[in-house]
C-alpha cells in the first residue's frame, strides 16, 4: 500500500506531498503539531490531543483552523488510506502561506498537514530492561507548554543523547531541576514511594500520556506530587521512568551512566506501565 498524506485539503501520494516555500511553518516554525497513537485501529486519547491542539492554536493566536469534526474525519481517512492499525498519526497546523514578514500576515489561512505511519510493536527489551538518559542544560524558550513545531532545542538534545548512547536526554533548568525529556515527560519514584513529576507549567509540555497516567495514579490511590526534582534527587531515586505517546511508560534505569537504585526497572514503574497499557487497550 503506497503512503498518502493530507496537505491543505488534498490527499496526495506521500512522495509528492509538499508545502509552499513561503509556508510560515517552513520559514518561522510558526505552527503547532500533535502526534496521536493508533492502536488496534483506534486513536488513543484523541479528545485530550484535540484539547491540547486547540490550546496551542489559541496561545499562538492562529485563527480559522479546521474545526474538530472535519479534522476527525481527516485523521481517520489518512489512517484508513495508509492501512495503519498500529502506528501514529501526525498532524500539523501552520499559520499559512504569506510573503516573509515576522508579524502575522493579514490574509493567510492555516495550512493543515496530516500523515500516518505504521510502527512495529516496541522492542520488548526496552520495557523489560529499561533505558538510560543523560542530563543536559535546557536551552529552549519559556513556552514549552505550547506544542510548537519549533523543536531545534529538542532536536539538538536528542542528538546528544544518541551520540552518548542514551535513549533520551533529560533537560535541566537554571535551578538544577529537571524539566522534561526532549520528546517525553520525566518522572521519579522516591524512597518512600511518592511518584513525582514536574507540574504542567510553562517549562514543560503537558503530555497526554502524563495526563492519562496522573488520572490512573489518582484512581489507584498511589502517593503523587507535582513538583520539580533535581538531577541529584533523580539519581538517588528508587525508580525513574518517562512517558510519551510513542514510549508509553518506559523505565529509566540509568542517569548519566549511573544506575538508578539497582539498575533494573522499578516495581511501581512496571505496575504503572501495565495500568497504562490497560487504559490504552480499553
Ligand atoms: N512528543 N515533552 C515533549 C517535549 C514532547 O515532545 C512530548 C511528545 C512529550 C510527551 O507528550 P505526549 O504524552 O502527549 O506524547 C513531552 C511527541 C510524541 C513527538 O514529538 O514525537
Amino acid at each position: 500500500m503506497s503512503r498518502i498524506a493530507y496537505v491543505d485539503g488534498v490527499y496526495r501520494p506521500h512522495g509528492d506531498a509538499a508545502v509552499h516555500i513561503e509556508d510560515r511553518g517552513y520559514q518561522f516554525a510558526d505552527g503547532i503539531y500533535e502526534v496521536i497513537a493508533v492502536r488496534g485501529g483506534k486513536l488513543i486519547d484523541e479528545a485530550l490531543h484535540l484539547a491540547r491542539l486547540r490550546r496551542s492554536l489559541a496561545e499562538l493566536r492562529i485563527e480559522g483552523a479546521i474545526a474538530d469534526a472535519p479534522l476527525k474525519v481527516v485523521l481517520r481517512e489518512v489512517i484508513r488510506r495508509n492501512g495503519v492499525v498500529n502506528g501514529i498519526v501526525y498532524l500539523q497546523i501552520t499559520r499559512g502561506i504569506a510573503p516573509r514578514d515576522h508579524a502575522f500576515p493579514k490574509a493567510a489561512r492555516p495550512v493543515v498537514v496530516v500523515t500516518a505511519r505504521r510502527s512495529r510493536p516496541a522492542n520488548p527489551k526496552v520495557a523489560e530492561e529499561g533505558i538510560g538518559v543523560i542530563t543536559i542544560p535546557d536551552i529552549r524558550w519559556q513556552r514549552c507548554d505550547i506544542k510548537t513545531i519549533s523543536l531545534i532545542g529538542n532536536v539538538l538534545g536528542k542528538q546528544q543523547a544518541r551520540e552518548a548512547g542514551a535513549y533520551e536526554a533529560w533537560m535541566v533548568d537554571g535551578d538544577g531541576h529537571v524539566t522534561e525529556g526532549t520528546s517525553t515527560n520525566a518522572w521519579i519514584v522516591t524512597g518512600d514511594n511518592l511518584v513525582v513529576t514536574r507540574a504542567a507549567e510553562n517549562a514543560i509540555l503537558n503530555g497526554v500520556t502524563r495526563q492519562a497516567l496522573i488520572a490512573i495514579i489518582r484512581r489507584e490511590g498511589y502517593q503523587f506530587a507535582e513538583r520539580p526534582f533535581t538531577v541529584a534527587e533523580a539519581k538517588a531515586a528508587r525508580e525513574a521512568f518517562l512517558t510519551s505517546t510513542t514510549s508509553d511508560v518506559t523505565p529509566v534505569v540509568a542517569i548519566d551512566g549511573q544506575p538508578v537504585a539497582n539498575g533494573v526497572p522499578g516495581l511501581l514503574t512496571q505496575t504503572l506501565r501495565a495500568d497504562y497499557l490497560v487504559h490504552v487497550a480499553e
